[in-house]
This record gives structure tokens, C-alpha cells and sequence, in this order.
């Protein structure tokens, strides 16, 4: 198993290209099992979750290519793919795939929608909590599926299509709003999704639906419209820059000082993370080639965070802030309110000697002027992206083991940090 080694203490300085988001990629490839005809992907970023959805999506009967280089690509862009389910030929997503990817369970509503029927295995996905599809299910439902659970399994039938309806999310849901939105293209009828997810991420799927024949207004706000269509056809487009990616390497300049171009990337995709940034003494400016982040010296200023749906401080960011606080001039609150037990990284960011203390869903951080380099574990995506941002600005040398989770979120994560400085490496081999 591979293994991160970082010696901390060094500037970055340089630039580091934001890939596509992730987060947005895996939907939109699962929105290409309803139609029949080819969506063509561009900027998708090379990461395992990817390359585990493709196989996931291929089992139902998508063929996948990955396009070769374009005249007009640029440098450091995301891979192009072309998605064709012409026939979709098994209905069942099975455990074995499913348990390994949270948002493959996502496959339920583009087989339900065009096939009538969908047997996908309840998920699994990062350990952050219990993470129910109760509402993703509810959403169904409201649009005339029937549901069985069996065996592990989530059954759902709709022989004669959806019907448009009401759903009414009792709680924001990223995963249940990208679900209700691809079922309910599909549907006989009108569909309203009242307190629908706003994150960026739903607008690009919707974006892409709309590109490919549906007919949905509102994405972005909390209540989306559609109107079911007949059939979907093929599209092209291009992912949005991936906001976490960006908050991470903004975060890590935060940490280490230095100044650095985050090429492509987007302010009005994380404008609170970035805010609360500027308050712990970033400078963050604005530039055509994307954002330009630095600190020269100065102290790092504590800021209290609370985690909510977007427009707020995301959740995915979460983890990485705490690594920064854990060096901040004075104490610091991060309440976390989206998923409950998401701290696993506090007690590996205590291996560095950082002062954190837990209390429900709120964390109280007494930053310290220095952090030392310890053997650390990660535990799932963000938290180990944490890891590494404490371990840069840690004296020492710092080992983060079971990196395969940085390997599912974050592409070429150490070439990137040490292009500009950093010094850290993979180490390949058991361990
Ligand atoms: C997505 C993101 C994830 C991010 C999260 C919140 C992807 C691939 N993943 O996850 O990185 O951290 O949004 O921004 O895009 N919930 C229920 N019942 C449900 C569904 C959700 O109770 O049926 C709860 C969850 O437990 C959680 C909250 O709703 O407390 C939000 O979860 P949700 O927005 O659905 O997260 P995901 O879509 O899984």
C-alpha cells in the first residue's frame, strides 16, 4: 500500500491546475445511462472513484472510451470521455460495487426512469457516519416508484414510468436533489423539488440535462422545476473546477505561507470558505488565469466555522480547516451540522500535538505555534487531505499511510504540492 512521506516546513510557491470536480463528474456520467445516445465528458478528473464508476456504469451496459488529447486542450485538463448506453443491459447494481462508492447508489434513478425497474444494493462510501438514502427513496416514491427493500438490496418499479410530483426534502441533500432531478426528466408530467440542493454541482448536472434534452429551471435555487420529456439525447459537456480541490490548496497556502496560482479555478464556487480564509489572513485576489492565493509571514488568525449546505462552509472542507486552525494564533469553534461523526481526523491531527477537543458536533481548537511530524493514518478523503496540510507546516518528517483515499479525490496530489516547493513523495510498496 502506498504511503505519503512530507517534510514540513517549506513555502509553496508556483501554481497548481484545479481539476474537474469530482463530485460533479460522477453524476454527470451517471446521467449518461438515460439516454441511448453518447454524452461526451471533457475536464474529467483521472481519480479511482472515476475509474470505479466507469466499471460500475459498464456493468448496465455503458461502453466508455477516454478521447485522446485535443488541439484545444489545455495543459493539466481533465481527461475526456464518451458515454454510450445504446442498450442497457442489467438492471442490478451489485454490492461488491456499489459498498465501495456512496454515490454509485445514484445509478437507482436513471434505470428506474428508463427501464421501469432498478435493483441496486444500499451503499457504503467513506465512514463518515451514518449515511442513509431514505430520502433519495422518499424522492422516488413521490414520483409514483414502488419500493422494496430485499436482501440488501433497494428494489425499485415503476412499470408503466414516473409520474411527476411533489418532493419535499425534509433536509438539504446533494445525492437526493441529483436523483429526484434525473428521475423527474424522464417522468410523465411536472415535477417541483422544493428545498433542493444548491451546491454547484447540481447546477453543472443540470446544465448537462438540459443539454441533453430536459427541461429544468431553477437549479441553484432551493426550488427546481421540471418537466418530464419523452427521450434524452446526447451532449457535450465540460465538468466545473473542483471548489474542494481548490479550498484544499488555498488552505494549504494558508498554512505554509508562499503565494500561488490556483489555474482554473472559480471564486463563486466557494465564496464563504474563501471569506473565512481572508479572515485568517490569506490574500486572495482574482486573476483571468483563475485565483491567486498568499501569505507572506504574519500570524495565522483563528476563525470559527460552522459547516452548512452551500451557499455556507462546506463539509468537505471541514477536515483541512481544522488542520489549519491547529496552527492558528488563538482558539477556534468548527461546528460540524451535515454529517455527525465526520472528526475522525482529530485524533490523527493529535499524533502532530495538536490541542483539540470534542464536544458533540463542535470541535474547540487552541492552536499552537508549532506542529511536529508524526506517522499518521488516513481515514477517508478529506480527513487525509488534512493530514497532509498539517504534515506541510509540521517540523519533521511526517509518514501518511493508506493513502489510497487521497488517491479517490485528489489527482497527482503530491506532484502538484511538490511542483511548487513542497517536499513530499510517494512511496510505493507494503506497509
Ligand atoms: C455529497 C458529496 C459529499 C458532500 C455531501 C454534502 C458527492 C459525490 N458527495 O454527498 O462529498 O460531503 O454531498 O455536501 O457529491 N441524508 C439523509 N438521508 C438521505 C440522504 C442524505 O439523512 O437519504 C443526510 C446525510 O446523512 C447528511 C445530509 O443528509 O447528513 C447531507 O447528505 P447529502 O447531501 O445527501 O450527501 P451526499 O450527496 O451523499
Amino acid at each position: 500500500m502506498d504511503r505519503i512521506r512530507i517534510t514540513g516546513g517549506q513555502p509553496l510557491n508556483g501554481s497548481i491546475m484545479i481539476g474537474g470536480a469530482k463530485n460533479a463528474a460522477l453524476p454527470l456520467m451517471i446521467a449518461s445511462l438515460l439516454t441511448r445516445e453518447t454524452l461526451t465528458l471533457y475536464n474529467v478528473p483521472r481519480l479511482s472513484d472515476v475509474r470505479l464508476l466507469m466499471r460500475i456504469i459498464g456493468n448496465h451496459g455503458v461502453d466508455a472510451g477516454i478521447g485522446g488529447k485535443r488541439v484545444d486542450q489545455r495543459e493539466g485538463e481533465g481527461d475526456s470521455i464518451t458515454l454510450s448506453a445504446r442498450d442497457i443491459v442489467d438492471t442490478t447494481a451489485p454490492y461488491e460495487l456499489v459498498s465501495r462508492m456512496r454515490a454509485s447508489f445514484w445509478v437507482i434513478a436513471p434505470l428506474l426512469a428508463r427501464m421501469g425497474e432498478a435493483r441496486v444494493s444500499l451503499p457504503g462510501g467513506c465512514a463518515i457516519g451514518t449515511r442513509p438514502v431514505d430520502l433519495l427513496i422518499m424522492a422516488l416514491e413521490a414520483l409514483g416508484a414502488d419500493i422494496d427493500i430485499d436482501s440488501g438490496y433497494v428494489v425499485a418499479r415503476a412499470p408503466k414510468g414516473l409520474q411527476g410530483g411533489l418532493i419535499r426534502f425534509p433536509k438539504v441533500t446533494v445525492g437526493g436533489t441529483h436523483t429526484a432531478m434525473m428521475a423527474a426528466c424522464l417522468a410523465n408530467g411536472d415535477t417541483v423539488i422544493e428545498n433542493a440542493a444548491c451546491e454547484p454541482e447540481v447546477v453543472d448536472l443540470a446544465l448537462c440535462l438540459n443539454k441533453m434534452g430536459a427541461k429544468i429551471s431553477g437549479a441553484g435555487q432551493s426550488r427546481i422545476e421540471i418537466t418530464g420529456v419523452g427521450r434524452l439525447g446526447g451532449a457535450h459537456h465540460e465538468v466545473l473546477p473542483d471548489r474542494i480541490e481548490t479550498g484544499t490548496y488555498a488552505m494549504a497556502v494558508a498554512m505554509t505561507g508562499g503565494n500561488v496560482l490556483l489555474e482554473g479555478a472559480r471564486a463563486d464556487l466557494l465564496q464563504s470558505a474563501l471569506d473565512v480564509l481572508q479572515k485568517t489572513g490569506l490574500q486572495i485576489s482574482e486573476e483571468a488565469a483563475g485565483l491567486r492565493v498568499s501569505r507572506q509571514g504574519g500570524v495565522i488568525a483563528p476563525v470559527d466555522v460552522t459547516t452548512a449546505p452551500f451557499p455556507g462552509f462546506p463539509t468537505d472542507l471541514q477536515a483541512q480547516f481544522m488542520a489549519l486552525m491547529c496552527r492558528a494564533d488563538g482558539t477556534s469553534h468548527i461546528r460540524e451540522t451535515i454529517f455527525e461523526n465526520r472528526f475522525m481526523h482529530v485524533q490523527e491531527l493529535v499524533r502532530f500535538g495538536a490541542r483539540i477537543k470534542l464536544d458533540g458536533e463542535t470541535a474547540l481548537i487552541e492552536g499552537r505555534k508549532s506542529l511536529k511530524g508524526a506517522p499518521v493514518m488516513a481515514t477517508d478523503l478529506r480527513a487525509s487531505v488534512s493530514l497532509v496540510i498539517a504534515a506541510l507546516a509540521a517540523e519533521g518528517e511526517t509518514m501518511v499511510h493508506r493513502v489510497y483515499h487521497l488517491d479517490r479525490g485528489f489527482e497527482e496530489l503530491e506532484k502538484k504540492l511538490a511542483r511548487c516547493g513542497a517536499l513530499i513523495e510517494r512511496v510505493s510498496g507494503e506497509h
